[in-house]
């Protein structure tokens, strides 16, 4: 069996929703400590539903096919789908990656994760701060 599915590799060479939106709603940016690897996520949100998503990723290709994966996957939907997208799922509609290669798919939640946080603190929206946790200090195994 190939290493990776068609799916990552299609996502990988044709990746959707590549660049950067200039008055976006909400930006974020993470890195894996261990790898070097950086995503960052623009969002243009709208009456609470995501009418607008670009990435930008400097990393391997599986950080790549996650982003643009995730990016589809939250196109359109209202801002609670993409708060509760994890990286399973993202794993999972690219019909799996390699062991090895999971963490890579984590940096996407933790890229939208993030946007949607400072989406929420720039209009002063109310929320619940557990559903953001210190990345750099968690247990997720975001850098495994
Ligand atoms: Fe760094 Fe994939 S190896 S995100």
């Amino acid at each position: 069996m190939a290493l990776y599915s068609e799916k990552v590799m299609d996502h990988f060479i044709n990746p959707r929703n590549v660049g950067v939106i200039e008055d976006a709603d909400g930006i974020g940016e993470v890195g894996n400590a261990r790898c070097g690897d950086i995503m960052k996520i623009y969002l243009k949100i709208d009456n609470d539903i995501i009418t607008d998503v670009k990435f930008e990723t400097f990393g391997c290709g599986s950080a790549i096919a996650s982003s643009s994966m995730a990016t589809e996957l939250i196109k359109g939907k209202p801002v609670s789908d993409a708060l509760s997208l994890t990286n399973k799922a993202v794993v999972d509609a690219l019909d799996g990656l390699p062991a090895h290669k999971l963490h890579c798919s984590v940096l996407a939640e933790e890229a939208i994760k993030s946007a949607l946080k400072d989406y929420y603190d720039k209009n002063n929206i109310e929320y619940d701060h557990s559903l953001f946790p210190d990345c750099e200090n968690c247990s997720h195994g975001c850098g495994e």
